[in-house]
């Protein structure tokens, strides 16, 4: 069986063999078929084969995530990239999180950091709407600003500390925008998919032409996950000066 449990639906990717013995697995009370996930708005295409409705809660690092199988993703990939930025976010950053989806990083870090603000921006008004609902569900909404729109042209100019930068596609037509949003001094944290032969190399370099001229620290760079054959999904963390 290829697939992942998401708060209590079992999302597969083929078509199961035995239904009746897929729900006798623990938590899984509906079970979904995956297709395609199109365009930038990262949109799956779904077939319910148990159950009535496609939306869950889901948990992870003591987070409650609520999202519909059917119109949002949840990469269990980024479990580690979720977990690790709460851990190096410091007390009273400003953090800007340029492509929020319904809070995959935002909410682990207003519940496990202590940030002075995050600026949540989602495009998609489905996300958005989750994002909201995560930030009450989490108990957030004094800490998480969220806005709905286009983070290239949201007015947030030299006010984060760290801005995350969690998309993939293309990342790199972003990076100005981000410089903007970075404060001098502030970490950017730039995520891209990238083929093998490039995966270290090409991630930072994109990052210090965005930079024109403005340092750059290179302070990691690590691979999330395999994205497709010979393609990996990369994160640079990069301190802008
Ligand atoms: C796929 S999610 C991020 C996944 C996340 N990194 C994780 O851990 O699973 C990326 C989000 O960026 C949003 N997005 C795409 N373009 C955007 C833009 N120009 N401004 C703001 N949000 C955007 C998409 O709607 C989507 O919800």
């Amino acid at each position: 069986m290829r697939g992942k449990v998401i708060g209590d639906i079992l999302v597969l990717k083929n078509e199961p063999d035995n239904v009746d013995e897929l729900l006798k697995l623990p938590e899984v009370k509906r079970i979904v078929k995956l297709g395609r996930i199109n365009g930038s708005k990262r949109e799956p295409e779904v077939e319910i084969l148990v159950g009535d409705d496609t939306e869950t809660i889901h948990r992870e690092n003591h987070c409650f995530f609520k999202l519909d199988v059917a119109k949002i993703m949840w990469s269990k990939g980024n479990t580690t990239e979720r977990q690790r930025i709460p851990k190096i976010v410091k007390n009273g950053e400003t953090v800007v999180d340029m492509f929020a989806g319904i809070g995959y990083f935002s909410i682990p870090i207003a519940v496990h950091s202590n940030p002075e603000k995050i600026y949540s921006i989602e495009i998609n008004p489905i996300s958005y709407g989750y994002l909201k609902d995560n930030i009450t569900l989490n108990k957030a909404e004094d800490i998480i600003k969220p806005i709905l729109g286009d983070c290239r042209k949201v007015a947030l100019k030299e006010v984060a500390d760290r801005v995350l930068m969690g998309y993939i596609g293309n990342t790199h037509e972003f990076l100005d925008a981000a410089m903007q949003i970075v404060k001098p001094g502030g970490i950017i944290h730039y995520h891209e998919s990238v083929p093998d032969l490039l995966k270290f190399k090409r991630p930072p370099q994109r990052i210090i032409d965005a930079a024109e001229g403005r340092g750059v620290e290179i302070l990691k760079k690590r691979v999330i996950k395999k994205y497709s054959p010979g393609v990996y999904h990369v994160v640079v963390d990069a301190k802008i000066n």
